[in-house]
């Protein structure tokens, strides 16, 4: 599979096929400085940050540096950056040799990443500078490993408000994303003698190894159109669901669900993981409320700043049971670290402000608009193809028609200059489902957004 990636030193887009790893870096390379797209005398990545940005072994890019050194297209010299050479004295492409092909997609629909460009810069550093003048010197210390008590009161008052959930500032244990209250919750489960957890059969595998690299064992349970499907759920400890809004299948857990499922966990004080991330995004009713607010005993109801804000900041918190806060504090203790403290005391003032909810109602708004124009284009030149989702969140599943496959309409839109990813990645128990394709709608910028439905329709049709 091809993987775009885009290095932190440079603006360098290339391809690497997973399967092929050096010689697809390498061909990716060489067209890049072939076509102009990397300018003699531009320095490229170390090697060892181009091999952790595209996550692949350091001497693979050592060779591969070296190799197109050695061609002549590039210029390593021992101590200092590898550069691009000068065009006097590269080797050309040999007309009717096979050219490098690597494709570079101009347009992003996956999954995941929400509109960063709308992040609010100038409200942030607004509320830095506010933050900063008022803060004791005590704030800038190492600090409660549950988290500020501004940002814990501040999320007391929010969640209650935006989010229907029950709770109260000692409640809530401050992360540094979804991932590491998971880390954290996971662990501490698995201390107290749970052995089996069951989760959504479509998902983030990522997630689910957190959970098994903890020790512990995980089942998928189906998902229908009223969400995740409750009766397998016996003879194991807990249970970790996206009720709200099922990713990436977008169904909400309906009412009756919900009540068995906190059954369940009532009966043998068995724990619920909710995991709210993008619960503020809906936009056919007001947002649904979280499960949470059916069981604090029994919920650990987990959101983040993922969505709203920005994933970069890694800032998420948990909403616990009483019996479990004591614990997930001294296993974030052992860690020695909390989120950073700035960070979170500028969430706290942007929540307090309401520039926070200003924030969201603008984003919601904006992709809002995103939905709307996706659903005209569908009808436009896809008539009659099944899409899920499209009531929230930041992505809608669209499925392929009969015949056709996930890798085979990945491939089209590839070729085509988009990349999009088929259901196949978010699935942990195969089989369940149609082939389908899960599609983005944050991350192409405004003006392009139109362009990236164009191809993405052809590529749906062949
Ligand atoms: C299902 C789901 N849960 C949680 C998150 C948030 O994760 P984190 O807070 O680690 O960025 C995401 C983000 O993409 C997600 O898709």
């Amino acid at each position: 599979m091809a993987v775009q990636q885009t290095t932190s030193s440079l603006d360098l887009h290339v391809d690497v096929d997973r399967t092929r790893v050096r010689a697809s870096l390498e061909d990716a390379l060489r067209e890049a400085v072939q076509s102009g797209r990397l300018a003699p005398g531009a320095r490229l990545p170390s090697s060892r940050a181009l091999a952790a940005d595209l996550r692949v072994a350091r001497s693979t890019v050592v060779d591969v540096y070296e190799q197109l050194s050695a061609e002549g297209w590039l210029v390593s010299r021992h101590g200092s950056a590898t550069t691009v050479a000068d065009p006097v004295g590269r080797p050309s492409v040999p007309s009717g040799a096979s050219a490098p092909t690597a494709v570079v997609p101009t347009y992003d629909l996956r999954a995941g990443t929400p509109d960063v460009t709308t992040f609010p810069r100038a409200e942030w550093t607004a509320a830095l500078r506010t933050v900063l003048a008022a803060a004791p010197a005590d704030a800038l210390g190492y600090g409660d490993p549950r988290g500020r008590i501004e940002l814990r009161q501040a999320l007391a008052s929010y969640l209650a408000r935006a989010r229907g959930v029950r709770l109260a500032p000692d409640d809530v244990v401050v992360c540094s994303g979804y991932r590491q209250s998971l880390w954290l919750l996971s662990r501490v489960l698995r201390a107290e003698g749970a052995s089996s957890v069951a989760v959504e059969a479509f998902g983030h595998h990522a997630h689910r190894d957190v959970i098994v690299d903890a020790g512990l064992r995980t089942v998928a349970l189906e998902v229908d159109d009223d969400g995740a499907r409750p009766e397998h759920l016996d003879g194991h400890d807990a249970v970790v669901l996206t009720a709200a809004h099922q990713f990436p299948l977008g169904v909400v857990l309906s009412p009756v669900r919900r009540g068995e499922i906190v059954r369940w966990a009532a009966a043998d004080r068995r724990v619920i993981v909710e995991d709210d991330y993008d619960g503020e995004f809906r936009y056919d009713r007001r947002g649904v409320g979280a499960m949470q607010a059916l069981a604090p005993e029994l919920v650990a109801y987990a959101g983040t700043a993922s969505k709203t804000l920005a994933p970069g900041l890694r800032l998420a918190w948990l909403v616990l049971p009483p019996r479990l806060v004591e614990p997930v504090v001294e296993l974030r203790r052992a860690l020695l670290g909390q989120a950073p403290v700035l960070d979170q005391l500028v969430l706290a003032e942007l929540l307090t402000s309401g520039r926070y909810d200003r924030h969201v109602r603008r984003t919601r708004l904006a992709y809002r608009g995103r939905r709307d124009r996706f659903v005209a284009e569908m009808a436009a030149r896809s008539p009659g193809t099944p899409v899920l989702g499209l009531p929230a969140g930041l992505h809608s599943v669209v499925q392929l028609c009969e015949g056709d496959t996930e890798d085979a309409a990945v491939e089209r839109a590839s070729s085509r200059g988009l990349a999009v990813e088929g259901l196949g990645t978010y699935t942990l128990r195969p089989g369940l489902r149609p082939p389908s394709l899960v599609v983005g709608w944050a991350t192409p910028p405004s003006h392009s957004f139109t362009a990236a439905l164009r191809r993405l329709t052809l590529a749906l049709a062949g």
